[in-house]
């Protein structure tokens, strides 16, 4: 028991004393770091870094640091143990060591700012500072895995299209860009596929090259993400190929890369000549600068880094020293910031710092333009303010779809030290839709599809139905703003004010101004007609209605002259004809029947009077045999006889079937179920 209790209580001092020793406050004991050279990363260099990194600190300290003092350790291999109370760390080491330093920093909560090579992804921006340090002129694979690694686009699959100007060496390094495997889940890996195209000087055998290239590209199968590292004059060449081919759409993506630019040859917009409705385009080039006072050298990122570190534990010092001169000790001990707040602000001011103080590497920077095209060809149509002079202009530019005023949104910067910084989406119209823009959504009166509401002046005030619904759904989606637009808003030449012919005269106002570009939608309800109206083709139905007849209750028909019912006319007529035949037929039978003759017997009365013959064969209808005569002795006779017995039978039979049949299931009326039966019966119900 005792022994267990020694165990216990010693535990609580070793953690006790940890734990004090863990995290000092900046008051009471100077902030201390870790400086990691790796040796085997910098070679050569290593001394002389090494020499500059102390000159560096020691001067810093002495001008820099206003309050306070830091203490700094210096390492030459990255596996160092991280628990003697540092607050940052500080490394210069290859990518897969900087990574596995970080991932034990992130275990401390320390603050890690590291200085690596090219082609490393960058730490997380919210615990850590990256620094790629990388020759002028081989930034391109690093600006593409920065754009990865910043979620720029959402691509499965990209398709790098470049021509000579990239060697091959450059080319396996943009591909390992996009291809390579990183640590965040949220950064798949691309599946790359590469074409190249000759560089060809002539413009009319650089056109055919690229059109052999391009229009032999299976989309289907490779997508439509595209990565075009070309020269400026290639890009325009390019940008119109493609526009034939159809290959810029909505669905598709075009990332121009374009080196060759720099800032003395101007921005990138005098090159971009004509944007089309729908397209996204988004456009990286260069704008290096090689003014002799860019600095630029593994020195003088070292440099930076160190002054924005020391520069953000000033401001970390003083603000806890103002801070603990307002409290008494037990309450500082209370509210002092935790390890992680600490290097949160430690973060914060840094990055800050160097946003704004960086010089090394700044001319080496690249800028991101990206195409405001969707919906921008019915800007003039949406501002109230345009001129009718410039609305007639872009009517007659929207029927091409070509955007005369280029709009071409800064999009972000680059440069080595911090990357990309975003002002907007790269894609803004894959990221945000139509950018809330206001789309001319022309409509008219037309329940129960559309309702224009007015108020008591006659303006209208609002408006529903079920298109509308649909159009709220889709302006959530895409991101627009509905601006409506009235037929009469269109064309005023209404000569016909009557409400039948307003409404066929406003669908086809409303087509017009659809197909003319004046709207971007209409918010009207068409029937699907088997032949359409020229210029229409039906999408899927928004909704399907049947349509059906109301008619009365079909009426029970009378029950007079039931027992006629169960033959038809034409029955009872046969049958009639049938008794009236067979009575001279019996008759001749009988007569000229040769067995009376030799058997000696005068045939006389019954059946040898023609008159008998007949209430003979009608009375056998009614199964009543004769009183007056008996029947045919003769076979023949008889044969006929029977004959028509058969017939009685089978007549008598049915007929009596079909009687009980009436008589239980009174006869209704015939319901009508088609057109053609109301047309068929148009006596009884047109004339209503
Ligand atoms: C902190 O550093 C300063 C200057 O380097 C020194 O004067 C001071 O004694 C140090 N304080 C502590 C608590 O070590
Ligand atoms: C950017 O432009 C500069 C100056 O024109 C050039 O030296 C550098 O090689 C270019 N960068 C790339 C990646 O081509
Ligand atoms: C680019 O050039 C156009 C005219 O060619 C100009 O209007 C625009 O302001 C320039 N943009 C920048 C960022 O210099
Ligand atoms: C560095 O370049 C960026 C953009 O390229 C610019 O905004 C910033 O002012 C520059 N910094 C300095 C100190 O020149
Ligand atoms: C619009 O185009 C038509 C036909 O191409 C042309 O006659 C007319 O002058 C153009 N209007 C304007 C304002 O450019
Ligand atoms: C709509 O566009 C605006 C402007 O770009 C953007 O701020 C907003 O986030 C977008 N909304 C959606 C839902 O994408
Ligand atoms: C109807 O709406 C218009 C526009 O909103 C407004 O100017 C007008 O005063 C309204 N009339 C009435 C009677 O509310
Ligand atoms: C209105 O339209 C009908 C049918 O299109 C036509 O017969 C009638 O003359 C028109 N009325 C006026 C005033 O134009
Ligand atoms: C519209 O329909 C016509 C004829 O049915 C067809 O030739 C045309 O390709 C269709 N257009 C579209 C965009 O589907």
């Amino acid at each position: 028991m005792q022994v267990w209790t020694a165990v216990v209580v010693s535990l609580c001092v070793t953690w006790r004393l940890v734990g004090a020793e863990d995290f000092p406050s900046l008051i009471t004991a100077n902030g201390s770091i870790a400086v990691v050279l790796d040796r085997q990363f910098l070679g050569e260099q290593y001394q002389l870094v090494l020499d500059q990194v102390k000159d560096w600190v020691r001067e810093l300290a002495r001008v820099e640091l206003k309050h306070g003092g830091v203490v700094v350790h210096y390492y030459s291999w990255t596996t160092i143990s991280l628990k003697k109370g540092f607050i940052a760390v500080f490394s210069i080491a290859s990518c897969q060591d900087t990574w596995t330093l970080f991932s034990r920093t992130e275990e401390e909560e320390l603050l890690l700012f590291a200085l690596t090579e090219a082609d490393c992804p960058r730490l997380p921006s919210d615990a850590a500072i990256t620094v790629s340090y990388m020759e002028p002129g081989h930034e391109l694979p690093q600006i593409l895995l920065d754009l990865r690694t910043t979620k720029a686009f959402h691509w499965k699959s990209a398709v790098i299209l470049h021509d000579d100007t990239l060697n091959r060496d450059m080319v396996s390094r943009v591909v390992q860009s996009l291809t390579s495997q990183i640590d965040d889940e949220d950064v798949p890996a691309i599946s790359v596929t590469v074409f190249k195209m000759k560089h060809e000087i002539n413009e009319y055998l650089r056109r055919k090259e690229m059109h052999r290239v391009l229009s032999k590209l299976p989309t289907r199968y490779i997508g439509n993400n595209f990565v075009a590292i070309v020269t400026s004059d290639v890009m325009s060449t390019m940008a119109e190929t493609v526009r034939d081919l159809g290959m810029s759409h909505t669905q598709a993506q075009w990332l121009y890369i374009v080196s060759d630019t720099n800032t003395h040859t101007g921005n990138l917009t005098s090159l971009i000549n004509a944007l089309h409705e729908g397209e996204n385009l988004a456009y990286m080039y260069n704008i290096t600068d090689d003014h002799p006072d860019c600095k630029n050298g593994l020195i003088c990122y070292c440099q930076e880094v160190l002054k924005a570190f020391v520069s953000a534990l000033d401001a970390a010092v003083q603000e806890e020293l103002e801070v603990a001169g307002q409290v008494s000790d037990e309450e500082w001990e209370a509210i002092k910031p935790s390890k992680l707040q600490r290097r949160n602000m430690l973060l914060k001011h840094m990055q800050q710092h160097i946003s704004v103080n960086s010089r090394c590497g700044n001319c080496s920077s690249w800028r991101a333009l990206a195409a405001d095209t969707w919906g921008a060809t019915y800007r003039a149509f949406t501002e109230d303010t345009a001129t009718p002079g410039r609305k007639k202009d872009a009517e007659n530019d929207t029927t091409s779809g070509v955007i005369e005023q280029i709009e071409l949104l800064q999009v972000g910067t680059w440069r080595p030290v911090d990357g990309v910084r975003y002002h907007d989406a790269l894609f803004p119209h894959v990221e945000h839709g139509f950018r809330g823009k206001p789309l001319p959504i022309i409509t008219y009166h037309n329940p129960p599809w559309t309702f224009l509401h007015t108020n008591e002046s006659g303006t209208i005030v609002s408006y529903s139905g079920l298109i509308f619904d649909i159009i709220d759904q889709l302006s959530k989606i895409k991101n627009f703003t509905a601006k409506i637009l009235l037929p009469g808003n269109v064309k005023h030449d209404f000569s016909n004010d009557t409400v039948d012919s307003m409404q066929s005269e406003s669908a086809l106002a409303t087509l017009s101004a659809v197909a003319r570009g004046q709207a971007a939608l209409a918010a009207a309800a068409f029937t699907i007609l088997s032949d359409p109206m020229p210029g229409i083709n039906y999408t899927v139905p928004v909704s399907t209605q049947p349509y059906c007849f109301m008619i009365a209750r079909p009426r029970e028909l009378s029950r007079a002259l039931l027992f006629m019912l169960p033959f038809t006319t034409d029955t009872w007529l046969c049958l009639g004809f049938a008794v009236i035949l067979m009575g001279p037929t019996l008759y001749i039978i009988h007569r000229l029947s040769p067995y009376y003759e030799a058997m000696g017997v005068t045939p006389q009365g019954g059946l040898s009077t023609i008159h008998n013959c007949l209430w003979y064969i009608y009375g056998a209808l009614l199964q009543q045999g004769m009183v007056a005569c008996t029947s045919p002795r003769a076979d023949s006779g008889r044969l006929v006889v029977g004959t028509w017995w058969l017939v009685v039978l089978v007549v008598v039979t049915t007929y009596s079937g079909n009687l009980v049949a009436f008589l239980t299931f009174p006869k209704q009326e015939q319901p009508v179920t088609t057109v053609a039966e109301l047309v068929g019966r148009g006596d009884l119900y047109v004339e209503h």
